[in-house]
């Protein structure tokens, strides 16, 4: 479980150009659960993800996740927590282009002190599960955007986090491939991951069982 007790979230703090993108949000996600996150452009739906990736810092409040108090931890401990429970996909794949779709999911688990072979499988597994196995090699900017959305969901998903976290996964896609990507969200829901899905699209937000609307660095629901 992720509970998140009226968290501030201020960029830039203490300079001309401060600015409080969240102002003391609170929200609670069960295990299992699938939840969208919705609201107009700068409401804080990116800034509200990244502090559920342990990807950026908050200035107020309390994060937890099961009952690890996230706040000042030592990069080991976050990179840990980020490891093993955490699973982002980023606005716009964040992918690196020249590489390989399995070179790019093999990126998180360059930390692991696996062997190569090890973490080649590994690799392949998690392209498998997102029907790229056959296209492992090919450079991803050679890749349409579908394909580069499940590698970078299959990146997401390689160290077998708890919760997958995503950020406008079908935001660049055509009806029919954000259908077939929401379908891989949903397997992967059904086989117990908590899916956090950041999105504009109401199709996308009515498949979820649970709908968080920010508005303006504010819950408005829940
Ligand atoms: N690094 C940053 N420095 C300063 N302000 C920022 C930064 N990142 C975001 N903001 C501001 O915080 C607010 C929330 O941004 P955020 O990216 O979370 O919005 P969003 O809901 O994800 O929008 P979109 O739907 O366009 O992706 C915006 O007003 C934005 O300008
Ligand atoms: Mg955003």
């Amino acid at each position: 479980m992720v509970k998140l007790n009226e968290i501030v979230k201020i960029y830039n703090p203490k300079k001309a150009n401060e600015f409080e993108a969240l102002h003391g949000v609170s929200a609670e996600i069960k295990d299992g659960e699938m939840v969208a996150v919705i609201g107009k452009s700068g409401a804080g739906k990116s800034t509200l993800l990244h502090i559920l990736a342990c990807i950026d810092s908050y200035e107020g409040g309390e994060y937890y996740i099961d009952d690890t108090l996230v706040k000042k931890l030592s990069e080991k401990k976050y990179a840990q927590i980020r490891n093993e429970k955490i699973g982002m996909v980023m606005q716009d794949f964040a992918l690196v282009e020249d590489f390989s779709a399995i070179e790019n999911v093999m990126i998180p688990l360059n930390f692991a002190k696996n062997k190569v072979k090890d973490k080649k499988t590994k690799a392949l597994e998690a392209l498998k599960a997102v029907g790229m196995e056959e296209l492992a090699k090919k450079p991803c900017n050679k890749l349409s955007g579908g394909q580069k959305q499940r590698v970078a969901i299959a990146r997401a998903i390689v160290n077998n986090p708890s919760m997958i976290l995503a950020d406008e996964p079908t935001g660049a896609l055509d009806t029919k491939t954000s259908a077939e990507i929401m379908e891989l969200f949903h397997e992967l829901n059904e086989r117990g991951r908590t899916v956090i899905i950041v999105t504009h699209d109401p199709n996308v937000a009515e498949q979820c069982d649970r709908i968080i609307e920010i508005s303006d660095g504010y819950i408005v629901d829940n």
